[in-house]
């Protein structure tokens, strides 16, 4: 591949993901809203974009064959907050690409599209939108943003509507982690699948607690290594008792599901510092 572009590239999957794509193209080009980046690799070009501002997006995609759209503000957030970056910002990559004839789009969405289901239900990838607030729903549109633009215009997109990337602090995770390495290797299935059409696939790791199946998305080859069990006792031992009533523990999108809309709840997720 000659030109891959990454959108949120300054935040932490970004992150993880920089050195790896660079060395799956020719030119990788780099976009966040901060100002700079550190350490650009020998083959990347960082450019600050605005991911609301439509022409900014225009001038990001020109010449390039794919493009991994993981940019957004990720939290629930009143609707006006996220309306730029989340839903204009979809739909400005979405036209871009197509304007500019890339071959797929790959997508950060998340569980928070079917985050009302409830955790003793093992969701499959087929199973109606059920969005657990606003920074849900913009999940839900651009996915359904990627299929039209599939079934219209033949722009392939893959939407890893990934559970939980991040160090195991709660008990959700014990089902929901998604490891660095397991996100590397999705991201890169998702890139160098010969044929994706318009397809969704979780990301999570091979966890024994793993509420959601993927078997429908087994032609992209993605096969985890991790299991976050390896967390298990001491999780359990540090929480307490669980509400069956209460939609934040019981339902796949977590505290997402419990708190008010538009109100942030990525706080209560109880994320430990990275190592
Ligand atoms: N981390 C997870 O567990 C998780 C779970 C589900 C989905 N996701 C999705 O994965 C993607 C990356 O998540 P993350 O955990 O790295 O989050 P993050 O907040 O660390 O990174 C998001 C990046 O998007 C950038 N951004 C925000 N508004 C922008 C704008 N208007 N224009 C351009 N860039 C903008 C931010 O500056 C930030 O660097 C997001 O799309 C998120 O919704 C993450």
């Amino acid at each position: 591949m000659k030109k891959l572009v990454l959108t949120g590239a300054a935040g932490r999957l970004g992150t993880i993901l920089r050195g790896p794509l660079s060395q799956m193209c020719e030119e990788l080009v780099t976009s966040d809203i901060v100002e700079s980046l550190a350490e650009l690799k020998s083959n990347e070009t960082y450019i600050r974009a605005d991911l609301a501002d439509k022409s900014a997006i225009m001038a990001l995609l020109e010449g390039a064959d794919m493009v991994v759209h993981f940019g957004a503000i990720v939290d629930e957030a009143p609707f006006e907050e996220l309306l730029g970056p989340n839903f204009i910002g979809a739909y400005n990559i979405w036209e871009a690409a197509y304007q500019h004839g890339l071959s797929r789009v790959v997508y950060a969405s998340s569980i928070h599209a079917v985050g009302m289901y409830p955790k003793t239900e093992c969701i499959g990838l087929d199973v109606p939108h059920r969005p657990d607030g606003f920074y849900g729903l913009a999940k839900c549109f651009a996915e359904d943003l990627g299929r039209m633009y599939w079934e219209k215009r033949g722009l392939e997109a893959v939407c890893l509507r990934i559970l939980s990337c991040a160090p195991v602090g709660n008990a959700r995770a014990l089902g929901s982690w998604l490891s660095d390495g397991d996100l590397v290797q999705l991201v890169t299935r998702a890139i160098d699948t010969p044929v994706a059409g318009f397809s969704i696939i979780y990301g999570v790791s091979d966890n024994d607690r793993c509420p959601v199946d993927n078997s429908g998305a087994a032609f992209l080859g993605y096969r985890p290594n991790d299991n976050a069990e390896q967390f298990a006792e001491r999780i359990l031992a540090e929480t307490g008792p669980h509400d069956p009533t209460d939609p934040g523990q019981m339902c796949h999108g977590g505290p997402f599901a419990s708190i008010p809309l538009g109100e942030g709840a990525k706080s209560l997720l109880n994320i430990p510092d990275e190592e």
